[in-house]
C-alpha cells in the first residue's frame, strides 16, 4: 500500500493504483476520454492531465501509478488551462450535431466542455469532415459517424482485448486519420455492440437503440391540459385514421421503392432527392436503401456516371448489401472500369454467401433466392476476370 495526497487530502490505495483511481476513492474525478478501467492504458487524450509537486511537467492521471508520498493537484491553475487547451483541441473539428446526436445527455464530450471547456475558439478554419461517413453501417448492429470521433481508440481496444477479433483499425494519418472495419468486413462478433458502449462520444450508436430507447423524462413536468371546446359538427363521415405505425406511401424507402418496381424512374429519382432533403427523417441504412434505389434508377435511364455516384453512397452506408455491391459492379462495368467492377461484384458475392441481418437487402431480392443471385454474381466475375486478362 502506499500513502498520498491528492489535492489535501491524504489516501491509502494499493501499489500500481493509478492517479484517476486513487483519485475516485477521495470522490475527485479526473476527466477521461481514452482511459477505461477494463482496457490497457494508452495516454492519448491527454485530458487527465495532473500536477505533481516536483515535477517540472504536467503528467497524465491514467499512466501515472501512485506512489508513496505524493502530492497530486487536480484543479491547479495549470491544470485548468490545460484541459481547457485539450477540450479546445477535442472540439476544433468536432460537429455541432447535440441536437441531432443520439448521445446528447450522456456525452464526455459535452459535459467536460461545460465543466473545463471554454466558451471561445481560435479555430477558424472549415471542420474537417469525412464525407460518406457520417452514418455508416458498419456492421449489424452499430452506426458510425466519423465526424464524431474523438480518437481515443477505446473502440479499437475493446475488438483486441475484449472479443479478441480485432475488427476495427486506425487508417490514414494524422489529421485524416478515421476508424475503419478492418480489411473492409463487417463488425459482426458476439460484442460488437460494446464499442458503442464504451465510445465515449456519439461516433458509435447501436443500430436498434438510437432514436429510440431513450427514455428522457422531463424535469419540468407540463401543466395539465385545460379541457378543449366540443368540436363543431362534421358534416361528412371522416375517413378511418391512418395506422400509426403501417408504413404509408409516403415512407420514403417505401415510395421510392414502388415508383421504382412500376418503373417510373423518373419519379424514383425525384423522391430520393426529397428524402435526401430531410435526413433527419431516415435511418442510415434506409438512406443507404435510398442511394442503392437511386443508382438503380439512375442505371434504368441510362446516367451511368449518376448511378455511379449513387451506389457509391449506398456501400458506403450499407458496406454489408449485396444489392448496393452488384449494382455498383454493374456500373463500373459499363464505364469501362473492369477491376474495380471485379471487386465490387466480389463483395456482393461473399455477402450473399455469408448472409447477414440487412432486412432492407430483401426489399430487393424480388423474390430471387440468395443462391441464383450468387450464381449471377459469379457469372459477372468470370465476365470480369476474362476480360481483365485480354
Ligand atoms: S458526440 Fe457529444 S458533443 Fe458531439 S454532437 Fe454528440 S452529444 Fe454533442
Ligand atoms: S469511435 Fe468512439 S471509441 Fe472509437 S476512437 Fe472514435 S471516439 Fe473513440
Ligand atoms: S485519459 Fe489519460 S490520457 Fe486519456
Amino acid at each position: 500500500m502506499v500513502t498520498l495526497t491528492i489535492d489535501g487530502c491524504q489516501v491509502r490505495v494499493s501499489e500500481g493504483t493509478n492517479l484517476v483511481e486513487a483519485a475516485k476513492n477521495l470522490g475527485i474525478e479526473i476527466p477521461t476520454y481514452c482511459y477505461h478501467p477494463g482496457l490497457t492504458v494508452v495516454g492519448q487524450c491527454r485530458i487527465c492531465f495532473v500536477e505533481i509537486e516536483g515535477m517540472p511537467r504536467l503528467v497524465t492521471a491514467c499512466s501515472t501509478p501512485a506512489q508513496e508520498n505524493m502530492v497530486v493537484l487536480t484543479d491547479s491553475d495549470r491544470v485548468r488551462e490545460a484541459r481547457a487547451a485539450i477540450m479546445e483541441f477535442l472540439l476544433e473539428n468536432h460537429p455541432l450535431d447535440c441536437p441531432v446526436c443520439d448521445q446528447a445527455g450522456e456525452c464526455g464530450l459535452q459535459d467536460y466542455s461545460v465543466e473545463h471547456g471554454l466558451d471561445t475558439t481560435h479555430m477558424i478554419d472549415e471542420r474537417r469532415t469525412y464525407p460518406g461517413y457520417e452514418r455508416r453501417l458498419i456492421g449489424p448492429h452499430v452506426v458510425q459517424n466519423q465526424n464524431r470521433c474523438i480518437h481515443c481508440t477505446r473502440c479499437i481496444r475493446v475488438t483486441t482485448e475484449i472479443s479478441e477479433t480485432a475488427d476495427l483499425t486506425m487508417k490514414s494519418r494524422g489529421n485524416h486519420s478515421f476508424i475503419d472495419t478492418f480489411d473492409g468486413q463487417p463488425l459482426d462478433n458476439p460484442w460488437s455492440a460494446c464499442v458503442a458502449d464504451v465510445c465515449p462520444v456519439g461516433a458509435l450508436t447501436v443500430k436498434d437503440f438510437r432514436f429510440r430507447a431513450r427514455e428522457a423524462p422531463s424535469p419540468h413536468p407540463s401543466p395539465e391540459p385545460r379541457a378543449l371546446p366540443p368540436p363543431p359538427p362534421v358534416p361528412t363521415p371522416l375517413p378511418p385514421p391512418e395506422e400509426p405505425e403501417a408504413r404509408t406511401q409516403e415512407d420514403p424507402v417505401l415510395s421510392c421503392f414502388t415508383h421504382c418496381q412500376k418503373g417510373d424512374f423518373d419519379r424514383v429519382i425525384a423522391c430520393c432527392a426529397r428524402a435526401h432533403e430531410d435526413p433527419a427523417r431516415i435511418e442510415a441504412e434506409e438512406e443507404g436503401a435510398l442511394f442503392a434505389i437511386e443508382g438503380i434508377a439512375q442505371m434504368a435511364i441510362g446516367r451511368v456516371d449518376e448511378a455511379l455516384q449513387a451506389l457509391e453512397r449506398a456501400t458506403c452506408l450499407l458496406p454489408c448489401s449485396w444489392v448496393a455491391h452488384f449494382h455498383r459492379g454493374q456500373a463500373l462495368y459499363e464505364t469501362g472500369k473492369v477491376a474495380p467492377a471485379l471487386v465490387a461484384f466480389e463483395r456482393a458475392l461473399r455477402i450473399l454467401r455469408r448472409p447477414m441481418d440487412v432486412p432492407l437487402d430483401d426489399l430487393f431480392l424480388g423474390g430471387f433466392p440468395p443462391g441464383q443471385m450468387a450464381r449471377v454474381c459469379q457469372a459477372r466475375i468470370d465476365l470480369c476476370r476474362r476480360a481483365h486478362s485480354h
